[in-house]
């Protein structure tokens, strides 16, 4: 059934309180409910799913009505009234991981968006907004639930949708923490983990502390409950969940410790702790209407864990890789069949659209709005958000309208961004006649945008000649001029101060080596990266001048994260997406064979500085400035191993002490074809621990040369387990994500990946529809391939008892 925008109104009962008691049980748990209801309408529609009734009464009489499908309608009083019930449910044979399930002996809930009515009968919409208390009751030592602990149970008094409901119970410890708030309370902070994970919590709650200080100061949001928990647990579908008092987090982002974890997971788990942290005010105490808003949380919460992690780490280098990100997985979304404006206006499945355009895309759109309205304004507004809307369910009109009264701006032509979806493209022309610089910028793609784009003027010999301005396009054709006593030359799109795709000649090679921003000089040089390697493929040498700019770059003095970004060559779906955007049809393996001649040749440039670039290990500290020398370290190790066939490497291998540098030297291994060793010791050395074992099931299958036999014999592996999402995705994704692997010519590639979808989706739909998105590139490439591609999505479709979430996404791809 579609669900759209459009058929919204408002619920026909306002739920005053809900109170919940749990009598645990693996396959027979009971759930009693007793909610009290504001006097409505003469009819009340309870959502419900997969719930055995055992009995429902209103104002304490037994009703007459029996559930359907998807809930229950009864007829109530129309003055305020009870309803009761008491429901069975089975945690233990929930393998969807939706509503209540059980994760290693330890009960655990995730009920966005839709898994509270797996749970019980009741309004299942984010716009009914409740106070909640919860019983629990088990032999289990460890009870948790939302709110403040009170008398025998939990007490939330912030009204909440029951998206944002959770309860765990199990054996757990607590890591302990705490954190006094500006106004002088003090909150208690938990991470609860199993029973020898005690020692991995250190990081994930310095990152709370800091998150915490920093909504404080930054924003002004202060924290409202006595007691903040955070639970780890193994088997959960996405990254983490903002429930409210009581996250719940996907183990692998909060546990770590240097001999576990990698740089890149330190900083992943800060900015995903700071993220559900962040929700505690945009989501939670303004939380969305409907699911249609989703960016109205999402967005925002996205572009404040992006401003907390610029603050903690590099601005410079925390936007750079967003933008590796926003153009990999949303300007791919944005340009094939998945493609949806940040605010959908129909789903089947709202779980799928939990996407990198509500989320990535719905993040730049604020940033564009604060970039349009400045710091002051954006400042303003959020108080405005805040103080209006607290305790609401809001809408991005709501969102919109408080930018317009707080700064007076009209932002009638910036909703596009919300309501079309597409990648607008900005063409840019110069001229420079008597003294007069003139940039004529035209947009295309949907109707005319208010488009900020961040403009710099240098001068031929590199000095700035217009600092940083930022110019608005608002109609389709735009010229701006300035005045310049000679031909200056433009760093266009600063920053990236727009999701948007720039076409204009550059000279990349002269703002490489001296663009004042530094997104752009990085962004010059994966320009003329990608040029360099679409010339390859069509045949060219790999040209000297890159070789040049990249060597004088990486041997100067800039920040090493900056410079080991630098050195990371575009990756080969990224360029497949370029290929295709420029009319050229990808051919996988001539991306990968080029590829890999740019590196060599960029090792053999710098044949003389890796010894240099590599140094030698520290030891191992968390913070960024270090993190950034070893990527840099790695970056260069990497090339070594084209040159000495891995000897450094693997005595890198040997020696390390730290999982950066354990995974990093294997991956460098894998690469160049003498990793076997290397894999087999570091399978004997972590086989008890999940989480590292997914980087060495990941590592192997990305960095080989047969992805689909790899994945074929990971598969068999005894530690591969369908039933685990992170497990499932460390093998399966990574072979959708070895980019030649996945598009073998004779399509073994999209079989095994679709075997193994369709293997999933009876167990987990929701995980097996996220990765069919794996297909959503079809129409880049030939057309035996397309055909291929699409032959799996019908056979998916054609599958028996398939899953609305996976239907869905199927049926979007193929059209
Ligand atoms: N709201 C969560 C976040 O962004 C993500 C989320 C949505 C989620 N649906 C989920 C997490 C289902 C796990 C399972 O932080
Ligand atoms: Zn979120």
């Amino acid at each position: 059934m579609t669900v759209r925008l459009a058929d919204y109104t408002p619920p026909s009962h306002i739920v005053e309180h809900v109170d919940l008691t749990f009598r645990l049980h693996p396959t027979q748990t009971r759930v009693i409910s007793r909610i009290r209801f504001a006097a409505g309408g003469p009819v009340l529609r309870l959502d419900g799913e997969k719930l055995r009734l055992i009995s429902a009464r209103v104002d304490g009489v037994a009703i007459a009505e029996q559930p359907d499908e998807t809930g229950l309608t009864l007829a109530v009083p129309e003055a305020a009234f009870t309803f009761e019930a008491e429901v069975e449910i089975s945690p233990s044979e929930n393998t969807a991981l939706e509503g209540l399930y059980m994760s290693n002996g330890m009960y655990c809930t995730q009920c966005e968006a839709e898994g509270f009515r797996k749970i019980t009968f009741y309004p299942d919409r984010p716009d009914v907004m409740a106070p909640f208390r919860v019983r629990i009751e088990s032999d289990l030592p460890v009870l948790l639930s939302n709110g403040d602990p009170v008398d025998g149970g939990w007490d939330d008094p912030w009204p909440k949708p029951s998206y944002l409901f959770a309860l765990v119970a199990g054996d757990l410890v607590a890591h302990r923490g705490s954190f006094t708030t500006m106004s002088g309370r003090e909150v208690a902070l938990n991470i609860w983990v199993r029973p020898g994970d005690e020692d991995r919590c250190d990081y994930a709650m310095g990152a709370l502390i800091r998150s915490m200080k920093w909504d404080e100061q930054v924003y002004g949001r202060e924290y409202d409950l006595s007691v903040f928990n955070i639970v780890a647990v193994d088997d959960f579908n996405m990254g983490a969940m903002e429930n409210k008092g009581l996250n719940i987090f996907n183990s692998k982002y909060v546990l770590a410790r240097p001999e576990t974890a990698t740089d890149e997971d330190f900083a992943r788990i800060e900015a995903i702790i700071a993220h559900e942290y962040f929700h505690n005010w945009t989501g939670n105490r303004i939380t969305c209407r409907d699911w249609f808003q989703l960016c109205l949380k999402e967005g925002l919460t996205v572009f404040r864990d992006q401003q907390f992690s610029g603050d903690m780490r590099s601005h410079a280098v925390k936007r750079i890789e967003d933008v590796l990100m926003l153009r990999a997985r949303q300007f791919r979304e944005d340009s094939g069949p998945l493609a949806h404006p940040v605010r959908p206006e129909a789903y089947e499945e709202i779980n799928n659209f939990y996407t990198a355009t509500v989320y990535e895309k719905g993040a730049e759109v604020i940033g564009m709005l604060k970039l349009l309205v400045g710091d002051e304004g954006y400042a303003r507004a959020l108080d405005l958000y805040f103080d209006r809307h607290d305790g609401q369910a809001c809408t991005i009109e709501d969102w919109l309208r408080v930018f317009e009264d707080a700064t007076g701006r009209d932002l009638a032509q910036f909703k596009r961004w919300y309501t079309e979806a597409g990648t607008p493209r900005v063409h840019v022309e110069e001229a420079y006649e008597n003294g007069e610089y003139a940039l004529t910028l035209s947009q295309k793609g949907g109707s005319p945008k208010v488009i900020p784009i961040a403009l710099g003027l240098l001068g031929a010999n590199g000095d700035e000649v217009l600092p940083t301005t930022v110019l608005e396009l608002t109609e389709p054709v735009q010229t701006f001029r300035f005045p310049a006593a000679a031909r200056p030359v433009a760093s266009v799109l600063r920053g990236f101060s727009a999701p948007v795709e720039l076409e204009m000649q550059r000279d990349h090679a002269f703002l490489l080596a001296h663009d004042t921003d530094p997104f752009n000089r990085w962004e010059a040089g994966r320009a003329l990266a990608k040029e360099v390697m679409a010339g390859v493929i069509a045949g060219a040498p790999v040209r000297a001048d890159w070789l040049d700019g990249l060597a004088a770059l990486v041997t100067g003095d800039m920040d090493p994260a900056f410079r080991a970004l630098a050195l990371r060559l575009p990756g080969e779906d990224d360029m497949a997406q370029t290929l295709h955007a420029s009319g050229v049809v990808p051919d996988p393996d001539r991306i990968r064979a080029a590829r890999k001649a740019m590196a060599q040749a960029l090792a053999e440039r710098l044949r003389g500085d890796l010894s240099a670039l590599i140094g030698s290990p520290e030891p191992w500290s968390p913070d960024p400035a270090q993190a950034g020398r070893r990527a840099l370290r790695l970056a260069a190790l990497s090339l070594l191993s084209r040159l000495d066939g891995g000897a450094e490497a693997a005595r890198a291998y040997a020696a390390a002490d730290n999982m950066t540098e354990e995974a990093g030297a294997l991956a460098c291994l894998l690469e160049v074809g003498v990793g076997a060793d290397a894999a087999l010791a570091f399978e004997a050395k972590w086989r008890h621990d999940r989480i590292v074992m997914d980087k060495w099931f990941t590592l192997q299958i990305l960095h080989s040369d047969d992805a689909v036999g790899m994945t074929g014999r990971l598969v068999q592996h005894p530690l591969f387990d369908m039933k685990n999402p992170n497990r499932f995705r460390a093998v399966i994704s990574a072979l959708a994500a070895n980019h030649a692997g996945f598009h073998r010519a004779d399509g073994a590639g999209y079989r095994l990946l679709a075997d193994w979808l369709i293997r999933l989706d009876p167990v987990n739909p929701q995980t097996a529809a996220r990765m069919s998105s794996a297909f959503d590139s079809w129409s880049r490439y030939d057309a035996d391939r397309q055909a291929m591609m699409k032959d799996q999505l019908r056979r998916i479709l054609a599958t028996p008892g398939l899953s609305r979430d996976l239907a869905e996404m199927a049926g979007r791809m193929v059209g």
